[in-house]
């Protein structure tokens, strides 16, 4: 298993939308492997393919990392099919946006979507942190980040962070 490096803003990468993975070979179980051994490096309660500049649409996590039990959930293809209710997600991160959290509005509860790891079809609801985790992921596979649904504001303070740090390198 190997370490990927994780792609951060402003990283073009990020902002492009995954493929949709066609047949789940060897090479699809080595990188979700290699997600794995990423995320929980990192460490992080999820990841998407395209955080470590893989193209396909794959995104997995694990809630229960901190508990010490680790449970790693694989999602290929992941879609939202429905959402509703509103929630406040507080001081959300991503390992893509370093040194940065903000308050997200997301759905409170929300039906999804895609296959498991051995290609047999996940369909679930849920609601509270891991819908919030989900739709961050998927966010992610659509080449979307969490910043995108924050004020214009709070958006360019980080984006001059950013600047700063770059210049400073
Ligand atoms: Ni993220």
């Amino acid at each position: 298993m190997g370490i990927l490096e994780i792609a951060t803003y402003p990283d073009r990468f990020l902002r492009q939308a995954s493929k949709p993975v066609e047949e789940i070979d060897g090479m699809i179980q080595d990188l979700i492997d290699d997600m794995a051994a990423t995320m929980y490096q990192a460490p992080g309660v999820g990841l998407a393919a395209t955080q470590v500049r893989f193209n396909k649409s794959i995104l997995i996590y694990d809630l229960y990392l901190k508990e010490g039990r680790g449970a790693l959930e694989v999602l290929i293809n992941p879609k939202i099919i429905e959402g509703e209710g509103e929630i406040i997600s507080e001081s959300e991160g991503c390992l893509s946006v370093p040194d940065f959290r903000a308050d997200v509005n997301r759905f409170s509860r929300i039906l999804v979507e895609g296959l498991d790891r051995n290609g047999r079809p996940r369909r679930f609801e849920t609601d509270g942190f891991l819908a919030t985790v989900l739709q961050h992921e998927i966010d992610h596979l659509n080449g979307k980040l969490f910043i995108d649904h924050i004020s214009a504001l709070k958006r360019e303070l980080y984006k001059r962070q950013v600047r700063k740090k770059l210049k400073s390198k």
